[in-house]
Parts: C-alpha cells; sequence; structure tokens
C-alpha cells in the first residue's frame, strides 16, 4: 500500500468521527450558558480550556449582604459608581444604573468579570477591580450579581421618576 494510499484510508475512518465530535460540540447543552460571550479563543483553541459558567439563580437578599461587606465602597450604596473609594477613581467604577453598555451584558459576562476582576486601560492609565473568586464562594458571586441587577432595576425606575441621586 502507498502512503497516500494509507492517508486516504485513515481519513475515511477518522472524518466521521470528527465531524460527529464537531456536530454534537457545537448543538452542547453548554451553548446556552455561553450566550453571548466571545467565542472562547480561537478555532484552533483547545476544547478543554473553554471556560463553561454553570448558571445559578443568585438570592438577592443575601448578595446585599456581601455587595455591602465588598462592593459598595467602590460601587456606591445604590450602584451608581460613587462609593468612598469610586469616587477617587477616574473614571468612576461601572455605575450599575446608569452604564447601560456594562448592564447589558450576559449574567455569564459579569459573574466571568466578578470572578476574575476587570483590568481596563484608559489612556495611559489603568482601573482595576480586584478578582474576587477565592475571596467568596461561587454562591456569593451568584447572589452579589443578582443584588446588582436588583440595583440596577431599583435605580432605573428611581431615575425615570425624577429621583436620581437620592437613593446614596
Ligand atoms: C476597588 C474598587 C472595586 C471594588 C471593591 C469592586 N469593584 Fe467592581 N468594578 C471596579 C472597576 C474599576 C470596574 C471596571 C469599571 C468599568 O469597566 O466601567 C468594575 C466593574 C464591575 C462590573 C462590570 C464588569 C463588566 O464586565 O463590565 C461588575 C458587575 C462589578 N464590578 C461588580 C462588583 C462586585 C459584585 C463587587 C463586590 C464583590 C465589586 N464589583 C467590587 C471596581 C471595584
Amino acid at each position: 500500500m502507498t502512503q497516500s494510499r494509507m492517508v486516504i484510508s485513515a481519513m475515511k475512518i477518522f472524518l466521521p468521527v470528527i465531524i460527529a465530535a464537531f456536530l454534537s460540540s457545537s448543538c452542547s447543552t453548554e451553548r446556552k450558558d455561553r450566550e453571548g460571550l466571545p467565542p472562547a479563543g480561537g478555532k484552533d483553541a483547545p476544547l478543554a480550556q473553554t471556560p463553561v459558567v454553570k448558571q445559578m439563580p443568585g438570592d438577592p437578599a443575601s448578595g446585599r449582604l456581601v455587595y455591602e461587606k465588598h462592593c459598595h465602597y467602590c460601587h456606591g450604596k445604590s450602584g451608581y459608581g460613587d462609593g468612598p473609594v469610586g469616587i477617587a477613581l477616574t473614571p468612576h467604577p461601572a455605575n450599575f444604573v446608569e452604564n447601560t453598555k456594562t448592564m447589558g451584558k450576559s449574567d455569564a459576562e459579569l459573574f466571568a468579570s466578578i470572578t476574575e476582576g476587570v483590568r481596563r486601560e484608559i489612556g495611559g492609565e489603568a482601573m482595576t477591580m480586584p478578582r474576587w473568586k477565592g475571596i467568596l464562594s461561587e454562591k456569593e458571586r451568584w447572589d452579589v450579581l443578582a443584588y446588582v441587577r436588583k440595583l440596577s432595576q431599583e435605580g432605573r425606575v428611581k431615575n425615570k421618576r425624577g429621583l436620581a441621586g437620592d437613593g446614596k
């Protein structure tokens, strides 16, 4: 058998396997969790490194306790990015009420930011949010995100009524 024939017969065996693996990965149930996220790496990125976020329903009441301990001094008690430390940062940390671009992100994306932290370079200056993985449990991170969503919602209702800024 010549070498090229061997390659062809090997392809006949492996091609269906590769196609099947490709199809099953693109239809997997985890796909839903990644909705709205940018594709993980290039198309050559190893599948094992694809971060898969398992969604958990957060409890805003428990999340509030976490928020008032760890987040309020930057993001502000009502989420306007105006906590005592946040005020000193330029630009201020995410404003959960008025920053529609940030709050338009999916839960999976915001959870990933809370977990891994954020570093953003702005005109030579960098502003960072610490990574909360290791400080907060996974459940606490989902709870605090649920509370952030609640603050965001409440703040927007207040803003609509022209009461902006009164909820600090
Ligand atoms: C040291 C100040 C600081 C603390 C404390 C802090 N953050 Fe942040 N946070 C930031 C900064 C800075 C950003 C980036 C702001 C931006 O991109 O507009 C940010 C961004 C975010 C975002 C938006 C991420 C995104 O993908 O755009 C979320 C959600 C968030 N923080 C949640 C939290 C939660 C929850 C806590 C408490 C567990 C917390 N932060 C504590 C400074 C802080």
